[in-house]
């Protein structure tokens, strides 16, 4: 660390101005807190930071794979990178993150985008500082991708993008393999943390004024399996929500194969739990669930979507759908129409189905035709619109606390999210940022609120 501060400084005093770095993120929340990590290194090794790519000296890309378009993206803000480097020759350019992982990705940047000066992957994220100091030194490319790893690296430092809200991964890695998805290939196997690592992490989260902490995993439910004394999901919840200070707690994603009725006990007894659940379940048809291997069936879902529902009526329930998946039939897809309205989401992200190279999915027969999918993926998002927009609107009226977080576009506004997750712009100043209020909403919007508060003198 010492060595690269003072490299980035001589490189400063060399260039006339101190110097600064952006690093952008593509794909998930699990990214979103990496780049976290990634931003507090650069900050400990003293870079400033850039508002854009044209304003900086480092540029570092954390890219996702999970579909087609994701990579697509990269490659075309690549290309434009290139004429920023011939601006400012000192320009350093690095990218990480889930595209990393795949080879074919590596060698196409190797060979057709000289303008990139240091790649590493998902499982070597802690060696960071080592690499950068290798780039900036050398000023030669250094590639370096692990394949897998069994290592959590604790503590290292992070720059949070909000004071308030934070963040924390409980677990690295998947090992569920459906049949579409690229993420166990490049995120590798399910590794979690210690309970004590994450409490601990959370403790001085709360120290700092953080009162919403979100628990990240791509498949929370199935947390603590693997440590050497097991730990359910519930009960790490449960210890979570003992720590001072903490007043919300978000989690995501759930795996519905794997979600307890002890998690659901939990989530309806302790009030610190947000009243959300994001529970994915791709298909309505239980015959591409089963292509899927997702391991359950619509039924099953569906019992599941009602044991949950028993406990907690109000509840917001979101989810992810994807459209064209191969062997996907108009029938298949009606009963994914079906679902949506039975199950009543709050609302859902839908996907048009993206061949990953090395899935079991892309070797399928059937693959659906772009225009079938195009049109399936239009209906859906009506059918979504629909009972999304019948069911968001059921607390108008009623005061509910809000976790203000963002002054809003409109003059004299900010915006905030209640328990359900659902988003709420009314009149207040950006004082009451970071803090949470009570506030009456008033008119539903589709998918947010216009609310309205009473002064408190
Ligand atoms: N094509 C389309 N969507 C995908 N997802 C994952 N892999 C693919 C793919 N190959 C979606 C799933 C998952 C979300 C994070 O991304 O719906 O839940
Ligand atoms: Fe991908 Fe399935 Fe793992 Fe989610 S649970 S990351 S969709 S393999």
């Amino acid at each position: 660390m010492e060595r690269c501060r003072r490299l980035v400084r001589e490189m400063g005093e060399e260039a006339g101005h101190p110097l600064k770095a952006i690093a952008v993120t593509f794909g998930c929340q699990m990214n979103a807190r990496d780049s976290e990590k990634l931003r507090g290194i650069l900050r400990e090794v003293g870079y400033g930071e850039a508002e854009s790519e044209e304003e900086a000296d480092f540029v570092i890309y954390n890219t996702c794979t999970v579909r087609e378009n994701a990579n697509l993206h990269v490659y075309g803000r690549l290309g434009k990178l290139v004429s920023e480097k011939r601006k400012k020759p000192h320009l350093v350019v690095a990218l990480c993150g889930c595209m990393m992982q795949e080879e074919q990705v590596v060698e196409k940047i190797r060979r057709s985008f000289p303008v990139v000066d240091l790649i590493f992957g998902t499982h070597n994220l802690f060696r960071f500082p080592e690499l950068l100091l290798m780039a900036l030194s050398g000023r030669k490319r250094v590639i370096e991708i692990w394949e897998g790893t069994d290592r959590i690296v604790e503590d290292l430092p992070v720059e949070r993008k909000y004071p308030f809200k934070s963040g924390v991964n409980i677990m690295f890695g998947c090992n569920n393999f459906c049949s579409y998805c690229i993420v166990p290939y490049v995120r590798g196997r399910e590794r979690s943390r210690e309970p004590e690592a994450i409490l601990g992490e959370i403790r001085r989260l709360a120290d700092d004024g953080v009162k919403e902490i979100m628990l990240l995993g791509q498949n929370v439910n199935s947390y603590g399996k693997t440590l050497a004394e097991p730990v359910s999901f519930a009960e790490l919840l449960k210890m979570v929500c003992r720590v001072d200070g903490i007043e919300r707690v978000r989690f995501m994603t759930s795996h519905p194969k794997d979600l307890s009725d002890a998690l659901i006990e939990v989530m309806a007894e302790e009030e610190k739990i947000c009243r959300h659940l994001h529970l994915p379940v791709q298909s309505g048809s239980s015959r591409i669930l089963a292509a899927m291997n997702r391991r359950y069936t619509r039924e099953k879902y569906l019992g599941l979507v009602g044991r949950i529902r028993e406990k907690m009526p109000d509840l917001s329930l979101t989810t992810d759908i994807i459209v064209g998946f191969p062997g996907e039939t108009e029938e298949d897809f009606r009963d994914t129409l079906s679902l949506v309205r039975e199950a009543g989401y709050d609302s859902a992200f839908t996907f048009l189905y993206s061949k990953r190279t090395g899935t079991p999915a892309a070797k399928m027969e059937d693959q659906v035709p772009e225009e079938v999918m195009h049109e399936r993926f239009e209906r859906l998002l009506e059918a979504v619109k629909e009972t999304a927009e019948e069911r968001c609107s059921r607390f108008t009226g009623r005061t509910m606390d809000v976790l203000v977080e963002e002054v809003n576009k409109e003059p004299g506004y900010v915006s905030g999210r209640i328990s359900h997750n659902l988003t709420v712009h009314f009149p207040g100043s950006p004082d009451l940022i970071g803090s949470v209020v009570p506030v009456k909403l008033d008119t539903c919007k589709g998918f947010y609120y216009i609310g309205s508060r009473k002064e408190t003198v």
